[in-house]
């Protein structure tokens, strides 16, 4: 699958058939994780993977009751290593890149999942203390995340995007125009439709006035 075609087409599943994921895919998955990018390549972040039924419940039970979690047969429960990143970079490194690579890892492995024809869902409303419990977190290890995984049981319709345009900016904040060749090149599409749609009014009324006047010259 083509990398954007995976980014565009991925959806939340929340639906899981009852049907075992290949051991293979779970592991290439992981391996996508661990290629993401992370700060000083510390990669500070590991995976639980979670395939115990009761556990399964339980994670569900806790990440406020999402029952349907349940049902997915793989969970991986992304844990940060703050510390680390703290050794390295200091408080920006416990409260940015410890989770900007964990998030960086998810996404990798969400897309993964995808272009296996997996559905997968990225949960983060959770009582940390709780899966930290189920899964032997030490102290200094933190939940980031969790991802489910497996066959999907549904075809959820795409969420609504804002167009490209109402997120980008210029240079700036709320910069609206760039120079004329790059500006141009995302209104194109805009521009040229307006330029073809009068051209072809004018041309349509220019031959009609034309008419006229020769009519009346006629009868003149
Ligand atoms: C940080 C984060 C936390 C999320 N937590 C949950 C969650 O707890 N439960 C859930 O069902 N979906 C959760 N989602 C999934 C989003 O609801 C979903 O990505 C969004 O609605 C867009 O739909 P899509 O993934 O199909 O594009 C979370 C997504 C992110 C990025």
């Amino acid at each position: 699958m083509e990398v954007f075609d995976c980014i565009r087409t991925r959806r939340s599943v929340r639906k899981y058939k009852d049907k075992q994921v290949p051991w293979d895919n779970i592991v290439e998955i992981l391996q996508a994780g661990k290629y993401a990018p992370f700060a000083g390549n510390i990669m500070n972040c590991k995976f639980i993977v979670v395939k115990n039924e009761a556990k399964r419940k339980a994670i569900a039970e806790a990440s406020v009751q999402q029952y349907w979690m349940q049902d997915a047969p793989i969970h991986i429960v992304v844990a940060g290593e703050p510390e680390k990143a703290e050794r390295y970079y200091g408080t920006r490194g416990v409260r940015l890149y410890t989770i900007q690579g964990a998030a960086a890892a998810i996404e990798n492995m969400l897309l993964t999942a995808h272009s296996l024809g997996l559905g997968s869902c990225w949960v983060g409303a959770f009582d940390e203390e709780e899966i930290r419990r189920l899964c032997n977190l030490p102290e200094h290890v933190n939940v980031q995340g969790i991802i489910t995984i497996g066959y999907a049981d549904e075809t959820p319709s795409p969420p609504p995007k804002q167009r490209i345009e109402h997120v980008m900016f210029f240079e700036k904040w709320f910069g609206r125009i760039e120079g004329p060749k790059t500006g141009l090149g995302m209104w194109s599409p805009y521009i040229k439709k307006g330029v073809t749609e009068t051209h072809r009014m004018i041309t349509k009324h220019s031959k009609k006035l034309v008419e006229k006047v020769k009519e009346r010259l006629k009868k003149k």
